[in-house]
């Protein structure tokens, strides 16, 4: 079983831990899975910058990340260190524990899938 922490910048959104067998599933896919909102423009294949996230824990538990990925992420909004992208952090470990950082989605223009 894998644990992962969904914070969010937005301050009305309080943080939701799920528990679940992660291993192989993207975090956006999670998010998807459990109905939090996260845009995803390109459909989840690392050509586009909405699905911009923070690891604030845990990024030894993914998938490493790509120099396409370290691309798309330089035109996100406020890149820092702990980006990645979601679509393309998988859960490589059957008890990862992860910790994210969901940026403020009113900010980024994105259409529902
Ligand atoms: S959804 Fe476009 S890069 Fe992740």
């Amino acid at each position: 079983m894998s644990t992962i922490t969904f914070k969010f910048e937005n301050p009305k959104l309080e943080t939701i831990t799920i528990e679940t067998k992660a291993k192989g599933y993207s975090i956006l896919e999670l998010t998807e899975d459990h109905n939090i909102h996260l845009n995803h423009n390109c459909g989840g294949v690392c050509a586009c910058s909405t699905c911009h996230i923070y690891i604030d824990k845990g990024d030894q538990y993914l998938e490493e990340l790509s120099e396409k990925e370290e691309d798309f992420i330089d035109r996100a909004r406020n890149p820092k260190l702990e980006s990645r992208l979601a679509c393309q952090c998988i859960i490589l470990d059957e008890n990862a524990v992860v910790e994210v950082m969901i940026p403020d989605q009113s900010q980024i223009i994105g259409h529902e899938h």
